[in-house]
């Protein structure tokens, strides 16, 4: 192990996200226009290099790892990376190995992932209306994503749904949504959306439900609990007593969580991105493919990136305008 790495605001970096690909079987319209322009395939790191990148990660103190995209299970033989970070829970270094996933590729892949010591996934899921999923993953379809759950769940993984409050969409959903989790044994987090991407101002104004208002409408139907306890990721929870149940709220805009950040993001070309919301990003591919033997230039481009980590994310829709907009896609960072 080397010294643990320390950003300039005194936060410990312990876990990192990795971006697998930037290709997806859906489109989301909050995160990909209909037509994307994806990377040439040579632009990717190899699995061998994404496990060189992600090993020196560990041994430079991260802990989680969470495999994102696009979409991870589209990336081709993805498995035997999975595989080969095993190692790293067996040693101990790593405490977990996770995934965010749209639930597409679930059926196929939950068995194997729990054998590679996966035991948490999270999955996209902002409606439970086959009609309004297709809308909104413009590609997807439902019955296969609930297929996917059903399988991780079968596997015996843990399941936590991701959705994004939107605003006269999944809105009259809140308590159907909140309900078949509870049925299901499985965990809910919403997400505020944030502005990235190049849809129009007007549109992410409008799609934005504060979970303020969230917690309100929770609040008219249940006694809610807030809790303490987090699990190394951004959301707060609190439990709906009646249920037992958790709620995670990820609140960038309403309720900002940066000064408590642990993360970093790389993408499937090399690119750390220090923050989801700023551009500030250190090229790792160099120092990477440019010395196959030794890691230590690799480790030096990495304590460097981490020593120009920003404050937070600029965000902001209390203008009544869209403040802060990234137009990188959330499928570039993985969320
Ligand atoms: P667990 O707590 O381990 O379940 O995971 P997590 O919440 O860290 O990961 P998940 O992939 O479920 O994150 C959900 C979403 O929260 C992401 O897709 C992003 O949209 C958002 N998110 C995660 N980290 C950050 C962050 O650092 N800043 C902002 N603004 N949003 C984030
Ligand atoms: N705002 C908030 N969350 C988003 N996601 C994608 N785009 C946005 C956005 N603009 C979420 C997805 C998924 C995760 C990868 O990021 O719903 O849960
Ligand atoms: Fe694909 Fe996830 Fe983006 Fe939807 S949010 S288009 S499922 S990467």
């Amino acid at each position: 192990m080397t010294a643990p790495l320390i950003d300039p605001f005194a936060r410990a970096i312990t876990y990192l996200r990795v971006s697998v690909t930037d290709r997806c079987d859906f489109r989301c319209v909050y995160c990909m226009s209909e037509n994307m322009t994806f990377l040439p395939k040579k632009e990717l790191l190899t699995l061998e290099e994404l496990d060189r990148m992600c090993s020196t990660f560990v041994r430079m103190g991260v802990e989680k790892l969470r495999i994102t995209g696009g979409e991870p299970l589209v990336r081709r033989d993805i498995m035997t990376f999975f595989q080969s970070m095993t190692r790293h829970l067996e040693s101990g270094a790593l405490k977990e190995l996770t995934l965010t996933t749209n639930g597409s590729q679930l059926e196929k892949y939950a068995q194997a992932l729990y054998d590679c010591g996966v035991r948490r996934v999270n999955v996209s899921l902002d409606t439970l209306d086959d009609e309004k999923f297709a809308k909104v993953t413009r590609w997807g379809r439902l019955p296969q994503v609930l297929r996917g759950i059903d399988a991780a769940q079968k596997a015996g993984l843990h399941v936590k749904i991701n959705a994004v409050a939107l605003k006269g969409f999944n809105e009259p959903e809140l308590f159907t949504i909140t309900e078949w989790c509870a049925s299901r044994g499985i965990d809910l987090t919403w997400i505020e959306v944030m502005p990235m991407g190049d849809l129009g101002n007007e549109d992410r104004l409008d799609q934005y439900w504060s979970l303020k208002d969230v917690r309100k409408a929770y609040e008219q139907n249940y006694q809610v609990t807030d809790l303490t306890e987090r699990t190394g990721g951004p959301a707060r929870y609190a439990r709906l007593e009646e249920s037992g149940q958790k709620i995670g709220f990820i609140t960038p805009l309403s309720h900002n969580f940066c000064e408590s950040c642990n993360r970093v993001r790389l993408t499937c070309t090399g690119e750390l991105y220090m923050c989801l919301g700023q551009e500030d990003m250190a090229d790792l591919r160099g120092p990477l493919r440019d010395h196959p033997d030794t890691e230590q230039p690799l480790e030096e481009a990495i304590r460097k990136a981490i020593g120009l980590k920003p404050k937070g994310h600029d965000f902001d829709y209390s203008r009544q305008s869209v403040d802060g907009q990234m137009t990188r896609h959330m499928s570039h960072t993985g969320g």
